[in-house]
């Protein structure tokens, strides 16, 4: 009920008046009928009849007399009261029971009025001070009750955040987000969407937390709450739907802070996630370097202690030193390899600058790179030609571009059994120079095509020699010059790998 000064209009005040005298009820009837509040009144002569007209019905306000039969005003009051009625009392009192009346209003009573002054618009003054002053409690409660449930609910939002940031991947902290959302806000669903940005990982996810049942479908009531990043960007979008929004005021507040600790726990994930994936490929680095340079250093340093004992004995055998220096130097070039590719590998991670292209004709790139094929490729009896060579000027860094060549030739050379062959070529396509590496070999599995580029990836057929680094290298180098690079396989047939870089203008 609002204030009773504003009440024109609205639903009419409705009085339970308690008094045995019929003519007393009339003059307070009177009395009330002259204000210019709209009202309705329910007449009880006593407290039977009062405590019908209590169960039935609810009232904004009760005048009750002192002194009814077999009863008074206090008991009345107490009645109403354990009916839960919450409606302010005004006792009438006779003339000279001021005490009795005071002594009524510590105990629960509204106000009292002697009955004399019922007439002289006293009754009018002092229920609107009543309505007044209980409308003005109620609201004092209503605050309270809000301050207490945004309380519990600020409370229940650092537990949320707890859970949010304990749920791991961004996919489940998606989820963890909903679901904490439709908890917290009482919603019967919650979408929550994160597009793709820089610091985040790059994802569009919608996660649906749905109590029950189907879900709901959108509607214009659906409460939509941005998701925004420290700086104000927009990082996705919340949306309840269905919920018991009771308190606007407090529940946007709320949800405003409930989105930006959804954001924060998706940050901090994201930055949890780097540096985990740094220190893990610190670890990976470590790794190989242990590994795979130790066996090559075995074969120098068993190597150099045989040519000890093979020079200082007398009567040396020349040939067989000779194999074994050519073993030590098979083993540093590998060491060499390994740690220029390591190298690259993290000058790459770090985005460091790594190529200074210059114009340079397409054919003197394929022709080198075919010269240095032929030249590994003897021993292996695998042919290696040149297929088409469009004379083209493309934009490269010689040594880098030749780098991308050896490795997926070394690749090619490595895969394909004797009698095979590999053909390099360079085409025309749009603006772009089109390089092809094409082999006859082994081919590569439809699932391993996504993983080929990745660091340290390696087919199990690679070899212990093998670091997984050449291709991750051959990638960088190209996208470095502007360009992509692609394989194509048919297991079984072979591969085809390309790269394009931009023709010289
Ligand atoms: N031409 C090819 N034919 C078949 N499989 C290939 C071919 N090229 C690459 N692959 C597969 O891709 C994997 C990754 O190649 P990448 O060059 O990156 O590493 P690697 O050759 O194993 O090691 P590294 O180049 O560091 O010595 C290889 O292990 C192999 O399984
Ligand atoms: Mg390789």
């Amino acid at each position: 009920m609002s204030d009773p000064q504003s009440h024109r209009g609205e639903r009419a005040l409705r009085f339970l008046l308690v008094d045995d005298d019929a003519v007393d009820r009339l003059a307070v009837r009177r009395a009330l009928q002259q204000s210019s509040l709209p009202i309705e009144i329910t007449e009880a002569a006593d407290l039977e009849a009062a405590r019908a007209a209590l169960t039935e019905g609810s009232f904004d306000c009760l005048i009750v007399d002192y002194l009814i039969p077999g009863s008074d005003g206090q008991q009345v009051i107490e009645l109403a009261s354990s009916l839960g009625s919450t409606a302010p009392a005004i006792v009438l009192t006779g003339h000279g029971d001021e005490m009795l009346a005071s002594e009524l209003m510590k105990r629960g009573a509204a106000d009292y009025l002697p009955k004399n002054q019922v007439a002289n618009g006293q009754l009018v003054r002092s229920v609107v001070q009543a309505l007044r002053a209980h409308e003005l409690r109620r609201r004092e409660r209503e605050a309270r009750e809000v301050l207490q449930k945004h309380a519990e609910r600020l409370h229940a939002m650092v537990e949320c955040s707890e859970r949010i940031h304990a749920a791991g991947g961004v996919e489940q902290m998606v989820a963890a987000i909903a679901v904490e959302a439709l908890r917290l806000f009482e919603a019967r669903a919650v979408t929550v969407e994160v597009e793709a940005r820089g610091d985040l990982p790059a994802i569009t996810r919608v996660a649906t937390a749905v109590e029950a049942g189907a879900p709901v479908p959108e509607t214009p009531d659906d409460i939509v709450q941005a998701l925004r990043d420290s700086s104000g960007q927009r990082v996705g979008r919340m949306v309840l739907q269905g919920g018991v929004f009771l308190d606007a005021l407090a529940g946007s507040a709320l949800l405003g802070k409930f989105a930006r600790m959804a954001v924060v726990a998706l940050e901090n994930g994201a930055l949890l996630r780097a540096a985990t994936a740094a220190s893990q490929s610190r670890d990976e680095v470590l790794a190989v370097v242990s590994h795979d340079l130790r066996s090559p250093l075995g074969t120098v340093s068993m190597g150099a202690a045989m040519l000890r004992r093979s020079i200082t004995a007398p009567g040396g055998r020349y040939a067989d030193d000779l194999e074994v220096i050519n073993r030590i130097s098979r083993s540093c070039k590998r060491m060499e390899r390994l740690i220029e590719d390591l190298l690259d590998a993290s000058r790459l991670d770090s985005g460091a600058v790594l190529v200074t292209p210059r114009a340079t004709p397409a054919a003197e790139l394929v022709q080198e790179a075919l010269d240095a094929a032929t030249l590994e490729a003897a021993a292996g009896k695998v042919t290696v030609t040149a297929h088409e060579v469009a004379p083209l000027r493309v934009m490269a860094d010689r040594d880098r571009v030749l780098q991308v060549f050896s490795n997926l030739v070394g690749n090619a050379l490595k895969f394909t059994p004797a009698g095979g062959a590999i053909s390099l070529g360079v085409e025309r396509v749009g603006d772009l120079a089109r390089f092809t590496v094409a082999d006859t070999g082994a081919g590569i599995p439809p699932e391993h095509l996504p993983k080929l580029f990745d660091r340290f990836w390696k087919g199990e057929r690679s070899g212990r020699h093998s670091a997984g680094l050449g291709l991750y290298i051959a990638r960088g180098i190209v996208l470095a010059h502007g360009g992509q690079i692609a394989a194509e396989s048919e297991p079984g047939r072979g591969t085809v790998f390309s790269f394009t870089l931009p023709l010289s203008p």
